[in-house]
């Protein structure tokens, strides 16, 4: 990637601020691999550049990707213009992930959407989104299977997805909410730790996520480019 490539991304931060453009780190998607029983074909109908398609399907899990927006260098194959309010079942997944957009009450309208269509559906969103009147009715009526806190805090930056360290140095506190017509209880609550996946998330990424810290592929000078080199030449080879 050249530099100016690289400009061209963040001239655009104010539309990805404006489009609720928060990337999901993969050790956030990796962790969720490890805990839990993640069905095989999966639709990520908010899917942005595409950082959770990419960690499911360097893990073997069958992705559709798609998005409202489009965004330069997506990490997977993409679909684009598709409002996910707006779709009818995708028959060939069985679940939907995402992280998906918060303001004006997107993310429960999503989760409505959602549930209402699939089996099973995995939602990162911050913890708070558990609470708040407004989404009475939705816990009370609809209650999730299962949620997954992160004990470690995520970093949502575009900018950390370079080195673990940094995925994992965010100041805020998210979790999974999963509801899942498999399983045959509610409302259960659950610890996860990223750093206890770190090693493995690793092993399966000898190159792109090392664990020194690498400078962000967005400022402007030689060694950050050729980081942003080397790791989209492993994120394209998928
Ligand atoms: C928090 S970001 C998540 C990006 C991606 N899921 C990830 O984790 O890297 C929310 C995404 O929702 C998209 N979006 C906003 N409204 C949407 C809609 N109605 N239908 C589909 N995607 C939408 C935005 O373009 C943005 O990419």
């Amino acid at each position: 990637m050249t530099l100016s490539k690289a400009y061209h991304i963040d001239k655009h931060s104010s539309d990805r601020k404006q489009n609720d453009y928060y990337p999901t780190p993969p050790i956030a998607t990796y962790t969720l691999i490890k805990e839990y029983d993640i069905p095989k074909t999966l639709l990520e109908p908010a899917a942005g550049r595409g950082w959770i398609s990419h960690e499911l399907k360097h893990n073997g899990f069958e992705v559709y990707s798609s998005d409202l927006f489009e965004y330069n260098n997506p990490l997977v194959e993409m679909e684009t213009g598709i409002d996910f309010l707006q779709t009818k079942k995708d028959d060939r997944v069985e679940a939907v992930i995402t992280n998906p957009p918060f303001k004006n009450r997107l993310a429960e309208k999503f989760v409505r959407h959602s549930i209402n269509l699939y089996d099973t559906s995995f939602i990162l969103c911050r913890t708070t989104f558990m609470e708040s009147l407004g989404r009475y009715d939705l816990f009370k009526e609809t209650p999730p299977t299962e949620i997954l806190v992160f004990a470690n805090r995520i970093n949502c930056d575009e900018n950390a997805m370079f080195s673990v360290d940094k995925q994992l140095s965010g100041m805020v506190s998210y979790a999974w909410f999963i509801w899942d017509k498999r399983k045959d209880y509610t409302n259960k609550i659950r610890w996860i730790n990223s750093k206890e996946h770190v090693e493995s998330f690793l092993l399966t990424h000898p190159y792109e996520y090392a664990k020194f810290k690498v400078d962000s592929p967005y400022i402007n000078n030689s060694a950050s480019t050729q980081a942003v080199d080397l790791t989209s030449q492993e994120l394209y080879n998928d």
